[in-house]
């Protein structure tokens, strides 16, 4: 059986982001496992208008090429890492954005966060959490926070992550957690699809 296949998504794409540095982080750890297979997303590879659909892709599917291209992305996927930034106490605008060009694709997989902010990007991860819900995504409790002293430290007096080494093994924690579901959720999608065909 293929192991499953998580997206690393980096959620912010302005000049100069710190969010690059975090997935890279992540991957890099990532990599070392056995129990199934990572790739990053990049905001910046998926550019999307401002949604200005008719409808919900929930009920209208959106044909556009680089709609196509994300929903795509995010189908052959078997569950997520949100790098997630806090931008004015919410995730990014372009985060958001482009979950609403999303419906089906995520459902019924896994999804686990890694914030960085003034407070471990919590606000952002709690909204996030809510709109995982409801696109059908089970949104996973144990994540990781970077919050202001490494944020800092990282941003502005060279240091890196081996430097704050209690961060590391949050991140262990978290994939063990999400390969659980991601392992657990597949099986049952596929038997959900035996059973319907
Ligand atoms: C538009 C904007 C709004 C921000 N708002 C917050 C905020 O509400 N809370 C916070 O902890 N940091 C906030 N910050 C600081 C970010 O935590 C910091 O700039 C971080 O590096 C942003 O992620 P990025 O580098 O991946 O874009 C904000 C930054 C920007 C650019």
């Amino acid at each position: 059986m293929t192991k499953p296949r998580i997206g690393i998504i980096i959620s912010t794409t302005r000049q100069g982001r710190f969010g690059e540095r975090v997935a890279g982080w992540v991957a890099e750890q990532a990599a070392a496992r056995q129990d199934f297979e990572t790739e990053i997303v990049d905001l910046r590879d998926f550019p999307l208008p401002f949604f200005d659909a008719v409808a919900s892709p929930a009920y209208v599917p959106i044909e556009t090429p680089e709609a196509r291209k994300w929903a795509n992305k995010i189908a052959e996927l078997d569950g997520y890492v949100f790098i997630t930034a806090e931008y004015n106490h919410a995730i990014s605008g372009v985060l958001k954005n482009a979950m609403d060009y999303l419906y089906a694709e995520p459902n019924r997989k896994p999804a686990a966060f890694v914030g960085y902010g003034a407070v471990g990007g919590a606000r952002a991860v709690e909204q996030l959490r809510l709109i995982a819900i409801e696109l059908d995504i089970v949104p996973l409790k144990k994540a990781v926070h970077i919050n202001m002293e490494p944020l800092i430290g990282m941003l502005r007096e060279g240091k890196d992550f081996a430097d704050y080494p209690y961060l590391a093994p949050t991140v262990t924690t978290m994939l063990d957690e999400l390969s659980w579901y991601a392992h657990t959720l597949r099986a049952g999608r596929q038997s959900a699809e035996r059973d319907a065909a």
